[in-house]
């Protein structure tokens, strides 16, 4: 085992770990670097403390979220029993915000990749381990790459080695839409969306590496191909997919409601395969604090968004993102947040605190809300959701439908699945494994899961629309 970082050139053959923050499109990433990493040799081990190379694929959205580099940096570079300690990569989206800072605080770092950048990582590694080590620290000398090529990292990846029943799949990156809160656009970039084909590819493989639900993703994945204006938009792409046998289910995360066409909400109507659930994030019930945040969309019109894909899929389920405490957000503006909440019967949702993001036009806007109240806020806001999750999971009791095995229960004998409405389901079970998709019928509600049990058959997805 070399894996420290040496004074020779020659590859060093290690034990990673990487390790991931942050949203799905990292969780993709840090797969893909794996797969960079395995095919340039290394062995992936399951935790950090075993590793000789540790990437922290991070995450800048909100500052607790980026602390977390500095605190695991700090207990990575405390030298190991035999005094040895890991090759440390910065990765992701505070690799890319702050990476001269990560330098400054961290010199331990060996390894700074951006987001945009880390199919380079193999010859980022044999850079670092060429530079002597009681240089680093004491010289700029360690190796990063924080560019956003024009040249799309994914033509430079080697083949996906996913295994399991559920894959995601990246078909945009970045983002255009500058919310004033948000540092997506800075840390990954404009809005670039894959070529139709290789996701066509990139799905069979996949498939054919046993995957029977693919979620494809991308900051604003219903984005995808709009920017190029001709036929390979999202829609398109998911009709294609659902042409792939082996296929039982499609999902797309995360969509803006500014991009949700015409032809994706009827894509819901027309699409068995596409599942009845969508997370179209509104962040305020507020139009006053919709406009500042520059989300070119009003409640009016989210809720006009709404009742068209209800219109399209009566059962479909929905799921948001609340921010609470955006500067100047009144009593009045979050009362109208609370209202949405209630109005929409979200399935389920997630809030935030309002996090001022170094270079963000809003970090700099006047009335600042007091942590206090933002404190306030999010408990009132995430005891509506939770209690609107409930009724949601209550609602279902009594359903036929099919879960996809995910992982084991708590109980000997019991699975947990996914319904097609994204609740996690518990069941207990024989005769069936993960990955398998099961009948069952609804039989408890409760605040985060439902309970189940397993039938002999569910009806087909069109039935049950049909009777929802
Ligand atoms: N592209 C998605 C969101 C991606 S970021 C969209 O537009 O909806 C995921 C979530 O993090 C956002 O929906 C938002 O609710 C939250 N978020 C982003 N920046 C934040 C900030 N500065 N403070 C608190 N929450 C934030
Ligand atoms: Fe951030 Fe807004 Fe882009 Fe979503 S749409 S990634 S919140 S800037
Ligand atoms: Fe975080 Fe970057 Fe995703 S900031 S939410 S990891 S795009």
């Amino acid at each position: 085992m070399v894996g420290r970082l040496s004074s020779e050139s020659s590859q060093p053959v290690s034990r990673y770990h990487v390790k991931s923050f942050g949203c799905q499109m990292n969780v993709y990433d840090s797969e893909r670097m794996g797969d960079l990493l395995a095919a340039d040799g290394h062995v992936a081990v399951d935790s950090a403390d075993a590793a000789d190379i540790v990437v922290l694929n991070t995450c800048h959205i909100r500052e607790k979220a980026a602390e977390k580099l500095y605190s695991d940096i700090g207990r990575l570079k405390k030298p190991r029993a035999d005094g040895s300690r890991p090759v440390i990569v910065a990765a992701g989206c505070v690799a890319q915000a702050e990476g001269a800072e990560i330098g400054r605080r961290a010199p331990a770092v060996d390894v700074i990749v951006g987001p945009l950048a880390y199919h380079n990582l193999p010859a980022l590694l044999r850079e670092a381990a060429a530079i002597p080590a009681d240089a680093r620290g004491a010289r700029w000398g360690r190796a990063i790459d924080t560019d956003m090529p024009a040249s799309p990292k994914f033509d430079h990846l080697p083949a996906r080695r996913h295994q399991g029943a559920s894959a995601f799949l990246t078909v945009q990156e970045g983002c255009d839409k500058f919310c004033t809160f948000c540092v997506v656009p800075y840390t990954r970039g404009g809005e670039v969306s894959r070529p139709f084909a290789d996701l066509v590819r990139e799905a069979e493989t996949l498939v054919a590496a046993g995957a029977v639900e693919i979620t494809l993703i991308g900051q604003n994945v219903n984005a995808y191909g709009l920017e190029l204006g001709g036929g390979a938009t999202l829609p398109a792409l998911i009709a294609e997919l659902a042409q792939l046998e082996g296929l039982k289910r499609i999902r797309y995360t995360t969509s803006h409601p500014r991009d949700m066409t015409r032809a994706l909400i009827d894509a819901h109507a027309e699409i068995p395969k596409l599942m009845p659930y969508l997370h179209l994030p509104v962040q305020s019930g507020s139009s006053r604090i919709l406009k500042a945040m520059n989300r070119a969309h009003t409640r009016e019109s989210y809720l006009a968004t709404l009742a068209e894909l209800r219109a399209a899929r009566p059962d479909i389920a929905l799921s948001g993102d609340f921010i609470v405490g955006f500067p100047g957000e009144t009593e009045a503006d979050f009362a109208d947040t609370l209202r949405i909440v209630s109005e929409v019967g979200y399935a389920q949702a997630y809030s935030f605190k309002y996090s001022q993001r170094p270079g963000t036009p809003a970090a700099t806007m006047a009335d600042q809300v007091p942590e206090a109240v933002k404190e306030e806020r999010l408990a009132r806001l995430q005891a509506a959701i939770t209690a609107g999750a409930h009724a949601f999971n209550l609602a279902s009791v009594g359903r036929h439908t099919e879960i996809l095995l995910e992982r084991p229960g708590r109980k000997p004998g019991q699975l947990i699945g996914k319904t097609p409405w994204l609740q996690s389901a518990v069941v207990s079970v024989t005769g069936a494994k993960i990955g398998d998709l099961i009948a069952v019928e609804i039989t408890e509600g409760q605040p985060n899961s439902v309970e189940a049990r397993p039938v002999d058959r569910a009806p087909s997805l069109p039935a049950e629309r049909a009777a929802a």
